[in-house]
């Protein structure tokens, strides 16, 4: 939640400018209001410009500079208002501060600070923050003053400072992300590598207890706690500056869903010693025990049915619920943490919990140099490149396809899978195009006006149902509720009146025939039966017809419902890359 950003030898002398552009590219981590503060040319005190609403279409009239900070905010503590967008400053005006995060012990350190004479303008837990720093300048330095701060702050926390005087930026983390970026004489941190991926590739990512000084002439890395100078290390990644571009596509959504006619096959041929090892372990007798929130959780459990089709038993949890079976996590257990960020926060306790147990801690991440990345024993990145839309969708395929790899590499039939992804790909090449999308733009215009739909599966189609309806819920705000096909007659069919639409997600498998069944139960109480399948059948009022890629025309099924949520939400007018009340990376409990 929440997006940082500060550069420093801007090269362009439009430091404010630089901010904005990279924190459109943060957008993703919070849209509900924005700010900037720069420290002009030759005056020691700060100009701030924010301001509610998305950043968007957002222009700025601060004045030139080459070092500025900047924030695009997701509220937490206080409403979106101009007062309560960042940066905050101190009483003297010589201090902005972005934060990341919530500092749990705000309101007694804002008691203090009130007594001490400090004056707040905002409600937000962050203007202490700036308040603490100035009182503790008052005789320390400022590496000192902002370290001490940082120290005193309970909670998930990442703050960038901006110090006019000196012209410096400190940035701390402890449980949100920050990265560094290092361009020739400029230097960048954020929360993320696109807000200056068109300067510069070459990145440290900070971890928990460290922070970083830049200056006109040094970039420095501290240990917080200690104040002592540690070395970087520095990575050179692989993304292009087109990874974090829409790329003609309105939308970065629509961008990451047609992408996965090459993520999906991509992953086939990536990461193969990681999956062998951790093949190797669960071959070994560990049991595997997956957990993840949100999107992630349904590639978890339709990871467990790819499983049980090779005879391996795993377990999956929504993290948010897990710790009560932490305990039944030890020395024989594989842990395997999905997620795209590598930063959710209930993701992240529950693989502590786990590896605290003695599990071996596998970490299926999309983002790189996460918190979870670096708690894990494995990494398996999934490769399917940075994905900005706050709705999830390469990534989740991506994942999947990872697990599926794993799923066979455990009985050594992992050249069939990959084939057998190849294939996948080369089916979605020809399928996933403009004909489909029309397709899908057209049952979307029948859909536009229900607040209820309904989605049955069975097995694999199961899980498949579920982020089907996540991706309908988030994009478009309808209404949108996933069942288990056998589950219809155990209450959930009083639901269904004369024109309920229903989607059937379907597979030319074994269980085909149940869950036409359950089409043609829905049909006689008045349903109107959309199917997704790669079959016709007479119980389908109509049908977006998916390649038949046997166990994995799950996937097929799920880019139908990404595709939907997509025209659904643009058709209704929501913003499809950034819904209302969603932030990309939830790092709070
Ligand atoms: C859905 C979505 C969320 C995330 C969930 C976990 O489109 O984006 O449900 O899947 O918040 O996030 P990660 O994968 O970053 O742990």
């Amino acid at each position: 939640m929440c997006g940082i950003f500060g550069v420093i030898n801007d090269q362009t002398n439009e430091a404010a400018q630089t901010i904005l552009t990279g924190l459109k590219k943060l957008e993703y981590r919070g849209y509900d209001s924005w700010g900037i503060a720069i420290k002009p040319g030759s005056s020691d005190s700060l100009l701030v410009e924010k301001h509610v609403g998305k950043i968007g279409l957002a222009q700025t009239s601060l004045p030139q500079g080459t070092i500025a900070i900047g924030h695009t905010r997701w509220a937490t503590h206080g409403g979106v208002t101009d007062a309560n967008a960042h940066p905050h400053l101190d009483c003297t005006k010589k201090i902005a501060v972005l934060h990341n995060g919530i500092v749990e012990n705000y309101q007694e350190l804002k008691v203090k600070l009130l007594e001490q004479g400090h004056t707040f303008i905002s409600e937000t837990d962050t203007e202490i923050i700036a308040h603490l720093i100035e009182e503790k300048l008052k005789n320390q330095s400022l590496k000192k003053a902002v370290f001490g701060t940082f120290k005193e702050l309970v909670g998930s926390n990442a703050i960038a400072v901006l110090h006019g005087k000196s012209e410096t930026i400190i940035a701390c983390r402890n449980g949100s992300p920050l990265v560094v970026g290092m361009g020739v004489a400029d230097a960048y941190v954020a929360s993320d590598v696109p807000a200056f991926l068109k300067f510069t590739n070459n990145v440290h990512f900070l971890i928990d207890g460290e922070s970083v000084i830049l200056t006109k002439k040094s970039i420095l890395l501290y240990n917080t706690d200690s104040g002592s100078e540690k070395k970087f290390s520095w990575s050179v990644l692989d993304w292009k500056v087109e990874d974090a571009e829409k790329g003609g596509y309105p939308h970065f959504l629509l961008k990451e869903i047609m992408e996965q006619k090459k993520t999906i096959p991509k992953t086939a041929q990536i990461n193969l010693v990681e999956i062998e090892k951790t093949a190797a372990l669960i071959r070994a007798g560990k049991k595997i025990v997956l957990a993840a929130c949100g999107t992630a959780s349904y590639c978890a459990l339709a990871a467990k049915y790819f499983f049980a089709q090779g005879g391996i038993h795993a377990e999956s949890y929504g993290a948010y619920e897990f710790l009560p079976f932490a305990q039944f996590c030890n020395s024989d257990t594989v842990f395997i943490a999905i997620s795209q960020s590598g930063e959710t926060a209930d993701t992240l306790i529950a693989a502590k919990a786990a590896k605290k147990n003695g599990a071996t801690l596998v970490a299926l991440v999309n983002a790189r140099g996460s918190t979870l990345e670096r708690l894990a024993d494995i990494t398996i990145p999934v490769g399917a490149g940075p994905e900005i839309a706050v709705v999830s969708t390469k990534a989740f395929t991506s994942q999947l396809a990872t697990l599926y790899l794993l799923s066979h590499a455990v009985d050594g039939t992992i050249a069939k899978a990959q084939q057998n992804l190849t294939d996948l790909g080369n089916a979605l090449e020809k399928w996933l195009d403009v004909k489909l999308q029309k397709q899908v733009v057209e049952l979307a215009k029948t859909l536009m006006d229900h607040e209820d739909m309904y989605l049955v599966g069975k097995h694999l189609n199961y899980p498949a149902t579920m982020e089907f309806a996540l991706k309908i819920k988030e994009a478009s705000y309808i209404h949108a509720e996933p069942f288990a096909a056998g589950e219809l007659k155990h209450g959930v069919i009083t639901l269904i009146q004369k024109g309920t639409p229903c989607f059937v997600l379907s597979s030319n498998d074994r269980v085909k025939h149940e869950v036409l069944s359950s089409a043609a139960e829905l049909k006689a109480r008045g349903g109107h039966i959309v199917g997704i399948a790669p079959y016709e059948s007479l119980e389908f009022d109509s049908l977006i017809k998916t390649p038949d890629a046997g166990d994995l025309t799950i996937f097929p099924n799920v880019i139908v419902g990404q595709l939907l949520g997509y025209y659904l939400g643009v058709g209704r007018g929501a913003d499809p890359d950034k819904p209302r009340n969603l932030a990309k990376s939830v790092t709070v409990k």
